[in-house]
C-alpha cells in the first residue's frame, strides 16, 4: 500500500482514477472542439496540474488550440471563500470571436467561475465552457453547473493535484482530504 502525505486524512481519487476519467474528458472535449480553434483558458493556480493532464489527453489534437491563463483568487489562506472575485488576464489575448474553454480545479460557492464565464462572454467570446474537475454541489452561492466535469464531491476539504490550502499540497498526485488539526 502506498504511503500519502501525513496530513492527509483519506485519499478521495487516486492517481489512476483521475487520470482515466481525465483521459475520457480529454477524448470527448477534443471531438467537441475539432473544427473551433479553442481557447483553453485555465485558472492560477489550482487548475495547472489538471490543465496539464487535460490538453494532452485531448485526442486527436484539436488544430489552432492554444492555452492561456487567467489569475483569480478568492480564498487566499481561508477554508470559506470571500464571495469576492480578483481577476487579472496573463497576456494581452484578443477572445473575440474564440471558443473559450475554462478549465478549473474546483466549482465551490461557483463565485469564481461565473465570474470568468462573465468575463469572457463579456468580451466577445464566440463561446464560452467550462471544465471543472471537481464540483462540490451542495455549496452552491450562485448557480453553476460545468459543461465538463471529473467528479462531482462531497462537502469535505480537499487538496491535491492543484487545490491548495494555504498554498501547500498543490504537488500531491492524487485529491485527498485535509486532516481537521491541519487548518484549524
Ligand atoms: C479556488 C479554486 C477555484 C475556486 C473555487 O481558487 O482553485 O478557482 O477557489 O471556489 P469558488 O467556487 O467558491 O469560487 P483560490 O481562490 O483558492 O486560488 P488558487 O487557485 O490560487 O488556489
Ligand atoms: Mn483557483
Ligand atoms: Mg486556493
Amino acid at each position: 500500500v502506498a504511503q500519502h502525505h501525513p496530513h492527509i486524512q483519506e485519499v478521495l481519487l487516486p492517481k489512476q482514477a483521475i487520470e482515466a476519467r481525465v483521459n475520457e474528458l480529454g477524448r470527448q472535449i477534443a471531438a467537441d472542439y475539432a473544427d473551433k480553434r479553442p481557447v483553453v483558458i485555465g485558472t492560477l493556480k489550482g487548475a495547472v496540474v489538471f490543465m496539464a493532464d487535460l490538453v494532452r489527453a485531448m485526442e486527436p489534437p484539436p488544430p489552432g488550440l492554444e492555452l492561456e491563463f487567467v489569475r483569480a483568487s478568492s480564498y487566499g489562506a481561508a477554508t470559506v471563500s470571500s464571495g469576492k472575485v480578483d481577476l487579472s488576464m496573463v497576456g494581452p489575448t484578443d477572445i473575440k470571436g474564440r471558443h473559450v474553454l475554462l478549465v478549473e480545479d474546483i466549482v465551490d460557492s461557483g463565485c469564481t467561475a461565473v465570474a470568468l464565464l462573465e468575463h469572457f462572454a463579456t468580451a466577445g467570446a464566440a463561446s464560452v465552457k467550462l471544465v471543472s474537475l471537481l464540483s462540490k454541489p451542495e455549496r452552491r452561492t450562485v448557480t453553476c453547473e460545468p459543461h465538463y466535469l471529473g467528479f462531482p464531491v462531497e462537502d469535505k476539504f480537499v487538496v491535491g493535484y492543484g487545490l491548495d490550502y494555504a498554498e501547500q499540497y498543490r504537488s500531491l498526485p492524487y485529491i485527498g482530504v485535509l486532516k481537521p488539526e491541519c487548518y484549524a
